[in-house]
């Protein structure tokens, strides 16, 4: 099992380049086979999600071929299969969107319950409801999702929660239904709308995406594209707390800085120095930060894939801090681990009460899961001392070299694959 060795004290300086959204690549992936012609997809993130999704494509034999480290052409022409059932695919969430592509184009689907970070209860009974709702008869057995239909058919369709994956499953199954499908009360996220534009580039006719209204003229066929994913707003917002809770100097480029308009305010509202250009956003930390308080919302409100960063940030701050987090129910674990470091947060229901310490210091710990395990690498950077992060694995699902991006910012910190290279790396960096 890999782990990190983190030595903390030295901020962060300098550039950091960041990579497409994981989030839309594995819909847009996902939509890609809905075409039996060749689509081009550029700025893939390298990833452990988005290997196992196009794994799970070429398993049903569609074809995968890696023009370079972040372009793939994909095709659908020749998927002989409607069943995806690799062990890997079990354990990601985004497997749905293979549902929703694969009853579009060929009207039956069986893939495994989604998996993925275990943050709560992830329900997923809005994605039954939209493709139910568009004809399909969908039945959950052995552990499979069960869809099959004569034909989809338009539908009036209003989700009862705001869900990322349910919009963009059921826009992506609706782009192939006969008629037209109205989505109320849909995701708003950037990745929503990346989607969105790639069916569109497909021949889809999709409006208001980005808006909680989505309307779906369906189409009877869809076509190949060339398509450039969105810069990750989650893996920049990343690299933003890190400058903030090192004291660093951080330009993170290849942004959409209106995407990270929530996340700037928060901290700006703390004390960092935000600038905006174009394509990036320099942010800056001379002094302590203060405290605030945060409650995770739908786009365009803070996300709650930041919020494990932003707790790392106030337990270093002045004050008490509160963090409430209104999407998943199991999202504070990682904080018993903050609390070995030395930060003094307690948990109450679906809020984080933090009285800011000045220090922190580094201890054996472990990631709970992909964001919150990010916000652990952070937090080891700014403690003093040395820090040993195990199942760094759950990182790797989602964010591309992030040891070597933060080395390349100054941070001290490598990557062991044992034990024993735990213990000669604990001797180099301390
Ligand atoms: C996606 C993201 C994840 C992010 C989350 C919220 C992917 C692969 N993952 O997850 O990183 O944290 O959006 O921005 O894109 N819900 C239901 N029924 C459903 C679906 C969702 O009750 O059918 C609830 C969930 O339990 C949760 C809330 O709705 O409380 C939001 O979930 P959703 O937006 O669907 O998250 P995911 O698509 O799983």
């Amino acid at each position: 099992m890999e782990q990190y060795v983190i030595r903390g004290g030295s901020p962060l300086v300098g550039e950091v380049e960041i990579g497409g959204a994981k989030n839309a690549a594995l819909g847009i992936i996902a939509a890609s086979i809905m075409t039996d012609d060749v689509c081009l997809v550029e700025n893939i993130p390298d990833v452990r999600d988005t290997d196992v999704m196009l794994q799970a494509i070429e398993s049903i034999g569609g074809t995968v071929e890696h023009v370079d480290r972040h372009t793939c052409r994909i095709s659908g022409g020749s998927i002989t299969d409607q069943r995806i059932d690799t062990e890997y695919i079990k354990k990601i969430r985004a497997s749905y969107y293979l549902l929703g592509a694969l009853l579009g184009k060929y009207k039956k689907a069986e893939v495994p319950m989604p998996g993925g970070c275990n943050i709560g209860l992830r329900s997923i009974d809005q994605h039954l409801k939209g493709l139910s709702a568009l004809g399909a008869s969908v039945k959950i057995q052995h552990g499979m999702i069960c869809a099959e239909a004569e034909a989809l058919t338009g539908a009036h369709i209003y989700m009862d929660v705001v869900s990322v994956g349910a919009t963009i499953n059921v826009m992506i199954a609706a782009s192939m239904a006969e008629g037209k499908t109205i989505i109320e009360n849909a995701a708003k996220e950037p990745h929503v709308v990346d989607v969105a534009n790639f069916l569109n580039r497909m021949g889809a006719n999709i409006r208001g995406a980005g808006t909680d209204v989505i309307r779906i003229k369906g189409v009877p066929s869809l076509h190949g594209s060339e398509y450039m994913i969105i810069p990750d707003q989650i893996e920049a917002g990343t690299f933003m707390f890190a400058a903030a809770v090192t004291k660093g100097d951080v330009t993170v480029k290849n942004v959409v800085p209106k995407h990270l308009e929530s996340i700037s305010a928060k901290l700006q509202e703390i004390g960092c120095q935000v600038m905006e250009s174009d394509d990036a956003v320099r942010v800056v930390a001379t002094k302590r930060l203060n405290h605030t308080q945060v409650k995770t919302l739908p786009y365009p409100g803070f996300p709650t894939d930041m919020q494990p960063q932003i707790t790392v940030a106030l337990a270093l701050s002045k004050g008490t801090s509160i963090v409430t987090e209104s999407i998943f129910e199991n999202r504070f674990k990682y904080v018993d681990e903050l609390v070995k470091m030395g930060a003094s947060i307690k948990v109450e229901g679906n809020t984080a009460i933090i009285d800011g310490v000045e220090g922190i210091t580094g201890a054996d710990i472990s990631a709970p899961d992909l964001r919150a395990g990010a916000a652990l690498v952070i937090a080891a950077l700014a403690a003093e001392g040395v820090t040993v992060i195990e199942d760094v694995a759950y990182i790797q699902r989602g964010y591309e070299d992030f040891h070597l991006k933060l080395k390349a910012l100054g941070g001290s910190i490598e990557l062991a694959d044992s034990d024993r290279e735990v213990k000669k790396l604990k001797l180099k960096v301390s």
